[in-house]
């Protein structure tokens, strides 16, 4: 392939950007992206839209019951909801999407002064690849731990655009307070202790992956990232634009979840999942892409505090509703997740 960079240091498998693909304007897309075993990128019911949940409704004593049990709906069912009225400023939004705009855009030689090394996963690049044979993503991303404080690696953070490092840090304690808020109310329709769940996001990890998905010349035969289902506690992702590109699996079928000015989507993780014992699911989502806008979209993934075991909430486990999920360390959860099988499903491995 043309554009495979040269220099590609001690990493032999490297990829080449899909931005730069997209500037050459090929009515084709190469074959290693081509994907015709994933059927219909369309919706079956392109009408059908996710559950939106208002937050101040929520903190109001007065509507909180209604909205609660619309958010248990919301993860019983889907596993994925909007939020609206979820306390950070526009501005800080808005700066956020515009730092990471300015970064794409740079040159691919300036954008990989913060390139992936072998043996992470942070930084910019492309999705981890481990064969030729493999079938790849139409989309670059960069990928940043950003709390605790302790985890980053500031080597991998942009200083171009200049602000782009104190933008991704007041972004990323904007994030950890609707994690704290939201969860809140997650457990609380649960039952559970929520201040207490809560809490253990205020020390939490996050990490942030932004991503880019450029205008395809055959967008129905590409995928921009593949069906998964997130490790995370709770997932949180801001739309930059308006053309839609998530969606979700629903009963077994593909949803688009559309951009709504102002909200951010909420999805749940498997640690939620092994919380809720089962309750609630991390449903199963992918990206896919359009010929005529790039798409950028900022995740980001939250985790309770690194202390705190990932099992069924005790409050949970009774008689006739025994636990469906082993308990584990934060240190075994992360070991069993990137020692698994690819073959095998993740959280099926975590049943009892
Ligand atoms: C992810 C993810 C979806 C999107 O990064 O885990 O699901 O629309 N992204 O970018
Ligand atoms: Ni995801």
């Amino acid at each position: 392939m043309a554009l495979a960079p040269s220099e590609s240091l001690e990493w032999s498998l490297t990829v080449p950007s899909v931005q730069e693909l997209a500037i050459q304007k090929l009515d084709k897309v190469p074959l290693r992206y081509v994907r015709d075993d994933l059927g219909q990128t369309t919706p079956s019911n392109p009408s059908l839209r996710v559950p939106l949940i208002d937050m101040n409704k929520l903190v109001n004593p007065e509507f909180r019951e209604k909205e609660l049990q619309k958010l248990r709906f919301a993860c019983q069912e889907w596993g994925v909801f909007q939020i609206i009225n979820h306390g950070v400023l526009d501005e800080s939004l808005s700066k956020m999407r515009q730092q990471v705009q300015e970064f794409f855009d740079l040159p691919l030689q300036e954008k990989k002064r913060w390139a992936q090394k072998p043996g992470s996963l942070e930084g910019y690049g492309q999705a981890f690849v481990t064969s030729e044979e493999q079938k790849l993503e139409w989309n670059d991303m960069i990928f940043l731990k950003t709390l605790p404080l302790q985890d980053r690696s500031l080597n991998f953070w942009p200083e171009n655009p200049q602000e782009f490092r104190k933008t991704l840090e007041s972004y990323s304690e904007d994030m950890r307070n609707v994690a704290v808020s939201i969860v809140r109310f997650i457990t609380m329709g649960l039952g559970l202790e929520a201040q207490k769940f809560g809490d253990t996001y205020k020390e939490g990890m996050y990490q942030i992956r932004m991503n880019c998905y450029p205008p395809c010349p055959e967008p129905e035969r590409v995928i921009g990232l593949n069906p998964h289902a997130d490790i995370s506690g709770i997932t949180l992702l801001l739309e930059c634009g308006d053309m839609p590109g998530l969606q979700v699996l629903k009963d077994e079928h593909w949803v688009n979840v559309e951009p709504v000015n102002g909200a951010m989507v909420v999805n749940l993780g498997h640690v939620m999942e092994i919380i809720s014992n089962g309750n609630y699911k991390a449903p199963d989502h992918r990206a896919v892409v359009n010929n005529s806008k790039q798409r950028l979209s900022i995740v980001t993934f939250c985790y309770p505090n690194s202390s705190v075991d990932i099992g069924p909430a005790e409050k949970l486990i009774k008689p006739g509703s025994p636990p469906v999920y082993k308990t584990l360390t934060n240190a075994e959860y992360f070991h069993s997740f990137n020692n698994r099988k690819l073959e095998d499903s993740f959280i099926d491995s975590l049943k009892i």
